[in-house]
């Protein structure tokens, strides 16, 4: 076996597992460098196993300390144990008891999988396969148990021990030691087990669920910020009254508890009663966060909160599912967001961001269905497509079936699969089962990779008054077409045609279900403009053959507000691909009317279609020889004409928009949307009188009250060279030297100054002292930032910019190949770039490829990346 192409585990391989464990109770002897963990495990044979099977427990470099079966000595020739596996040659035919000893180093586990430490907290991370590097275990999710645990710690060094489940008994052991024992007896697989020690600062408050049960919340920090996890508290609360409301479901434990701590692979993990957290989804002031980490916080809290059902309640029968928990509890998350916020500004987000990240995934070399068939890793795995596509999956079956339906089949799944690990097929089968629907072909979703096209002829015949819609549907790959759900409408001159009649349309709503389909709409007296794929009704490309003025007339129309937004962004996106001075003054023009009409009724929203089209979706449109540099300049000075043409306007937004003094900043959608609005204006003025920008950017530096205006008005300067740059980035630094998470921006946004300038200051930023390796949030602001965000600096034509990227991964690769891996993924899009650029980025590929002991992370990344077309 090669080692640059791991073995694959496949979905069709699944088979139940030989043994359950019913029980496990834990006794953890929390140390820097050598924590003890005495598992005892209640195993039996699965009737649904082999029978006679040996006994495999998974572990992921442990060291075997003792061993016992039923309290007795296990002989020499009974087992074998290595780091990676405890094997019972012939254990026993019956339930039995197995006391398995091991020592862990959390201080040296620089992975972030399984119990590490972070500025000293302990905390542990086990999804997907973390729990093997803290004991020897079935680690799989089809095998559920209840836990026990007890965390003893030196009190100095660990005042406050947490565990899943709800707190049993607490108290002193000898002079300076101390013990908490937990209890969870919600079954669970290991993925979801975790642990907390020590010195942190809490803010709590109790909820009361439907059920009557009275919660204590807390949020831990690290001590003396706890003023800024008030948000996140906040958050919490709001997330469980929002789940009784809009899926019946309540919470189940009399403790839920968020910790935050500093590194961290991911945003945040929903381990059983007790939330683990990247803090930079928690930690939230004024001064310190941004409207869009407030954003964040809520979303994200309120995602693991979700979790509880969709993912601990109900888990994943196997890692293959990842989507059941993922897709379901994004769209749950999503949901949350839009009716704390405005629901269609939020929509655009969702999808600006599913186009950002996995519409390039689906069209590249990492492309893999929501549900995929095989992993060589399954770290890599939690995706975009995964996460994303996969929630946009549960928003066409709620488009398709209705939402009462919807709602329906919730309860029916929750129901049937209560304390189950289950699978796809068990959700599809809830929604079946209350409509009376066959879904096989909508479950086509699910297996098909690759970005569906959709795409839309339009004829109108005047004197019958009729109007004809050809839609059809492409998708390379064998297996059928899709069902896509396609909410549409006809827009004339002065609005939606209501008159308009379309037998084929339910609520709006036409299924393609076929090949192709023809749509005729009776009645229609003008000739209209169509509105298609209304609020992004299903996750495809759509091919509509518009002119700019039928577009316009979307944008100022449309009773869609997604519609209206895209409508500009495809006018937009137009001229980035190919300039055009005319129409570029026609677009302003409607802009200019758009801005008069109603920019200040809804901030939010213009803001979002007052911003272009970013880079990377202009490079995704191309169908291959991306050259950035000229993505760059065309989106560039599209923006400079637009911020000269609407100067007027731009400048009376900015007037209106300006904050009373002395008003005290609130971070809800309302307050947010303003601000967002008047910083899009300040940089547009900017772009289209850089000079003048320069100055009033200085300014609202002085001014800004909060860190969203701060943050904004740095990034406006930060693309206009010069001193006041420079200077305005130094002060920034200084006046944050001690905020980790603001400096996090401050790299974040210097990495991505699209100037050939930018690769020395990286440099210079990584012996920064508040730069570290170690800390992943680091990586990803300075290096990750870079490589996903600078896209003319990273695809340099000298491949400056890739040996930057690949030089980190290849330097952090054996501590943390997670983050890595990750890091890597940003060569995606490597083969669609202009040959020149594509030959460098394959050279720095093969380069990496070379590095001896590649972790199984990064090997299965690269191997996909150079192989895949
Ligand atoms: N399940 C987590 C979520 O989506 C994410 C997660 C998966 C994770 N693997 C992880 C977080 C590893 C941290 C580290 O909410
Ligand atoms: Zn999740």
């Amino acid at each position: 076996m090669r080692t640059e192409t791991p073995p694959l585990i496949r979905l069709e391989d699944y088979r139940p597992s030989d043994f359950l464990i019913d029980r496990v109770d834990l006794d953890i002897r929390l140390d820097p460098h050598a924590t003890r963990v005495t598992a005892t495990l209640a195993l039996r044979p699965n009737p649904a196993g082999e029978p006679g099977a040996a006994l495999h427990l998974d572990g992921d470099d442990l060291a075997l300390v003792a061993l016992d079966l039923d309290g007795e000595p296990l002989a020499p020739e009974a087992y074998a144990a290595s780091p990676a596996r405890l094997t019972l040659h012939a254990p026993p035919r019956r339930p039995f008891v197995l006391r398995v000893a091991t020592q862990v180093d959390p201080t040296a586990n620089t992975k972030l999988m399984g119990l590490y430490r972070t500025e000293g907290v302990y905390c542990t991370q086990c999804e997907a396969d973390g729990f093997r590097r803290i004991t020897y275990f079935l680690d799989r999710p089809d095998v559920m148990a209840v836990y026990t645990t007890r965390i003893e710690a030196a009190r100095d060094e660990a005042p406050v021990l947490l565990g899943n489940g709800n707190p049993v008994e607490a108290g002193p052991v000898g002079a300076d030691r101390h013990y908490a024992l937990w209890h969870d007896p919600h079954p669970k697989p290991a993925y979801l087990f975790a642990i907390v020690g020590g010195r942190l600062g809490k803010v709590e408050t109790t909820f009361t669920t439907m059920e009557g049960r009275t919660v204590a919340c807390a949020v831990y920090v690290e001590p003396g910020k706890e003023a800024r996890a008030a948000y996140a508290l906040d958050a919490v609360v709001r997330s469980m009254a929002w789940d009784e409301t809009a899926f019946g479901r309540a919470y189940d434990l009399d403790v839920f508890s968020v910790v935050a701590v500093s590194a961290f692979n991911m945003g945040a993990m929903e381990n059983k009663g007790l939330n683990i957290f990247n803090d930079k989804y928690v930690l939230a002031s004024p001064e310190t966060a941004t409207d869009a980490d407030y954003a964040a916080i809520e979303a994200i809290i309120a995602h693991e909160y979700f979790h509880n059902w969709s993912g601990n309640r109900v888990t994943c029968r196997d890692w293959f599912q990842l989507c059941l928990k993922e897709g379901l509890t994004v769209f749950r998350d999503q949901e949350f967001s839009s009716d704390m916020r405005s629901r269609p500004v939020h929509r655009i987000a969702e999808v600006r961001g599913l186009r950002a990240r996995q519409f390039p995934e689906d069209a590249g070399p990492l492309r893999h269905p929501v549900r995929p068939t095989a992993y060589a890793e399954i770290n890599n795995f939690y995706t975009a497509t995964v996460y994303d596509k996969g929630a946009e999956i549960v928003r066409m079956l709620r488009t398709l079936i209705g939402a009462p339906a919807f709602r329906v089949g919730m309860d029916r799944y929750f129901a049937d699969n209560d304390g189950r690990a289950a699978t796809v097929e068990d959700f599809l089968a809830a929604f079946a089962a209350v409509t009376g629907r066959d879904l096989a072909q909508f479950a086509r979703w699910y297996e098909r990779p690759g970005t569906p096209r959709l795409t839309a002829r339009m004829t109108y015949d005047a004197a019958a008054a009729r109007c004809t819609l050809r839609l059809s549907q492409s998708l390379p790959g064998a297996g059928g077409p899709l069902v896509i759900p396609v909410a549409l409408g006809l827009v004339g001159e002065a609005g939606p045609l209501t008159g308009a009649a379309c037998p084929a349309l339910s609520d709006g709503v036409a299924v393609l279900d076929r090949a192709e389909t023809e749509l005729v709409f009776e009645g229609v007296t003008e000739r209209p403009v169509p509105s298609l794929l209304r609020d992004f009704s299903a996750p495809v490309r759509l091919d509509l053959d518009l002119t700019d003025a039928e577009r316009l007339r979307l944008l100022a129309r449309d009773a869609d507000p997604f519609n209206r937004w895209q409508a500009a962004q495809d006018v937009a996106l137009r001229l980035i691909l190919d300039p055009d001075a005319a129409r570029a003054t026609a677009f302003g023009a409607a802009l200019k009317a758009f801005l008069d009409g109603e920019a200040l009724r809804d901030p939010a929203f213009a803001a979002l279609v007052l911003a272009l089209p970013s880079e990377g979706e202009a490079a995704d449109a191309l169908p291959a020889e991306v050259d950035p540099d000229a993505i760059h300049r065309a989106r560039w000075d599209l923006r400079a004409a637009l911020g000269r043409q609407l100067r007027g306007r731009l400048e009376r937004i900015d007037a209106a928009l300006a904050p009373e003094a002395g008003a005290p900043y609130s971070p809800d959608a309302a307050a947010a949307g303003r601000r967002s609005l008047r910083n899009a204006a300040l940089d547009l003025i900017a772009a289209g009188d850089p000079e003048a920008g320069a100055a009033r950017a200085a300014e609202r530096l002085a001014e800004a009250t909060n860190m969203t205006d701060r943050l904004a008005a740095l990034g406006t300067l930060s693309l206009i060279p010069g001193a006041a740059r420079e200077a305005a980035l130094d002060a920034f630094a200084a006046r944050y030297a001690d905020e980790p998470l603001v400096l996090d921006k401050w790299f974040a946004l210097q990495a991505t100054i699209p100037e050939p300038g930018t690769l020395e200051r990286i440099a210079r930023l990584q012996r920064h002292p508040a730069f570290a390796m170690t800390n992943p949030n680091r990586v990803r602001a300075l290096v990750g930032s870079f490589a996903f965000g600078n896209p003319t600096q990273f695809a340099r034509a000298d491949g400056a910019g890739f040996a930057l990227v690949g030089d980190t991964v290849a330097a952090l690769d054996s501590a943390n190949p997670q983050v890595a891996a990750r890091l890597l993924t940003a060569f995606g899009s490597w083969r669609r770039l202009e040959k020149s650029r594509a030959a460098k980025a394959a050279e720095i590929l093969n380069r990496i490829k070379a590095i001896p002991g590649l972790s199984r992370d990064v090997a299965d990344i690269l191997g996909r990346t150079l192989e895949g077309g």
